[in-house]
């Protein structure tokens, strides 16, 4: 594989590896932002953790139902796999819905409903049983008798619209409860308190008390407390009244110090009841639709009332849930650090394999080149030592004129190899004055059929040992090897250059049988020794 193709590859695989884009994009979009829906969302932030194929996308309407229909649209446009709705109002959030189902994403509506049927699943608690509970509770509280005022939710919401029922169901059972007044809030403390000021305003006008306050949910009761403690408070400094306040009651019975549990504990709430936020079964829910598991189409989630009985150990129980939950996001945050830490150190082997991976093909193909260097250089060496290219072509050489001569007239005059053929200091050019010498043994003896190496070793004042490694060494051929050849080049040559018999020519460059002599011509220069001289003269 060409280096830089393993380079591409080996990049795509390590981005591959770094990737981490998870599988499933679930949208949540909230109708408002309170502490009921941070609970929630937090409890499916907690279990997303527990996957790492998950991304949660939220959205807040703030209790505004255009804008919420601008966000489902727009989470739908950003390629959402599944959409968690609570929709704000009934009827105004349907179109939005309808579109997002028809184009093929599952859908959840939990907690408030819509007019539309296009849903994949419903998750709520029943608010039209949790409105008649309440109206039970008070009844009994009122021993049958007395003035209630309610403080509904945003007008148009199924909640409200089913507490309503729930709790007009229950009172018209006592004929001695009167419920005096309907005030609207929108579910917000403020809206609630600022409704009960008004009609408290006019209470000289209504000119009558009330015995319990039933907000639709903890919130909207405690707005309606302030402004009767507020009324209560300037009562007693203008006219030295002592009013009692009413009984407070609400819903959604949330743990920690400022849900609905706690107020009942203080006494500030008489009553609540526990509307269940269940983020984690709304994410499990979701994973199930997205995952093709077997689903429930509809799930009622129980609650319970809270009153000042089981207040103090709801508030124990749901602190020690608290505390639970909390060492749990304590031990995913360890555990996402670490598994950061594991990530980033498999970057890094991965970017050191890399490196290394790279180094030795650079290794290698610097030893490539290097040793094509060096053989290069040795056949340059070879060439000059012997003054004979070692071209398998000589007739082709031969048979112009300039080709000819010029090898042969490098042979007659024994002309040295050039210093500048290597560059300086290299170990070939070092060795020259061992080759040339070598050389001039080798040319003087050469008519010698008798010359061994053993003579030749001991011309140059080595043993045969010494000789055959330095040469070897330097040329990379023996210096059997190199007889060999420079008796076929010098035989050559005289083949070209004088009228010597083929016989003649073998004995003169030392061989005993011209026989031996034409073969191993052959097998160096590919034509037989007469050749040379019919090429010559033809
Ligand atoms: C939270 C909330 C709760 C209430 C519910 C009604 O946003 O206002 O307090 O019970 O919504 O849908």
């Amino acid at each position: 594989m060409k280096p830089y193709r393993f380079i591409l590859l080996y990049s795509l695989l390590l981005c591959g590896c770094m990737a981490d884009t998870p599988h499933w994009h679930i949208g949540v979009s909230q109708c408002s932002e309170d502490i009921w829906r941070d609970w929630q969302n937090e409890e499916m932030k907690l279990e997303a953790h527990f996957r790492d194929d998950v991304r949660l996308s939220f959205a807040t309407a703030h209790d505004d139902s255009r804008r919420q229909i601008q966000q489902i649209d727009s989470l739908v446009a950003c390629g959402i796999d599944l959409l968690i709705v609570a929709p704000n109002q009934m009827q105004n959030i349907s179109s939005a819905i309808d579109r997002a189902y028809d184009s093929g994403i599952p859908v959840i509506v939990f907690e408030r409903k819509t007019d539309s049927h296009k849903f994949t699943a419903f998750v709520s608690a029943d608010n039209y049983e949790m409105g008649r509970q309440m109206g039970e509770y008070m009844a009994v509280q009122l021993g049958g008798q007395g003035n209630i005022m309610e403080v509904m939710g945003l007008k148009g919401s199924s909640p409200a619209l089913e507490r309503h029922r729930g709790f007009h169901d229950a009172i018209t059972r006592y004929p001695d409860i009167k419920v005096v007044a309907t005030l609207h809030g929108d579910w917000t403390e403020m809206t609630a308190y600022e409704a009960t000021k008004r009609w408290l305003n006019g209470t000289s006008v209504h000119g009558m008390s009330i015995d319990v306050v039933f907000g639709h949910n903890d919130r909207t009761a405690m707005g309606a407390r302030r402004a009767f403690e507020e009324q209560v408070a300037r009562n007693a400094s203008s006219q030295g009244q002592k009013d009692i306040l009413p009984l407070f009651c609400g819903i959604d019975g949330l743990p920690g110090e400022d849900g609905g549990i706690c107020q009942v504990r203080d006494s500030l709430l008489t009553a609540s009841y526990i509307y269940p936020t269940r983020g984690d079964l709304l994410l499990q829910l979701a994973l199930e639709i997205l995952e093709g598991k077997t689903y429930k189409k509809e799930t009622l989630l129980t609650s319970a009332l809270v009153t000042h009985e089981n207040a103090n150990v709801l508030y124990l129980e749901s602190e020690e849930v608290v505390r639970r939950s909390q060492r749990l996001e304590r031990m995913q945050l360890l555990a996402s650090h670490y598994l950061k830490e594991l990530s980033a150190q498999k970057t890094i082997t991965v970017l050191a394999c890399g490196v290394i991976v790279l180094l030795l093909i650079a290794i290698v193909l610097f030893y490539l080149y290097h040793r094509g260097q060096v053989n290069i250089r040795r056949e340059r060496v070879l060439n000059n030592l012997w003054n004979m290219d070692n071209s398998p072509d000589p007739p082709t050489c031969i048979s112009a004129p300039e080709a000819s001569s010029a090898p042969a007239k490098q042979v007659i005059e024994g002309t040295l190899p050039s210093e500048t053929d290597e560059p300086p200091g290299s170990k070939l050019s070092d060795a020259s004055p061992f080759i040339n010498l070598f050389r001039e043994v080798v040319e003087r003896n050469m008519s010698n059929s008798e010359l061994s190496v053993e003579d030749l070793a001991a011309d140059m004042n080595l043993s045969r040992v010494q000789l055959y490694r330095k040469v070897k060494a330097i040329t990379g051929s023996s210096p059997v090897e190199l007889l060999r050849t420079a008796r076929l080049n010098r035989g050559y040559q005289l083949l070209l250059t004088t009228d010597k018999t083929v016989s003649e020519v073998a004995y003169a460059v030392g061989f005993s049988a011209p026989a031996y002599f034409t073969k191993c011509f052959k097998d160096k220069f590919g034509i037989v020794p007469g050749e040379v001289r019919s090429k010559v003269s033809a």
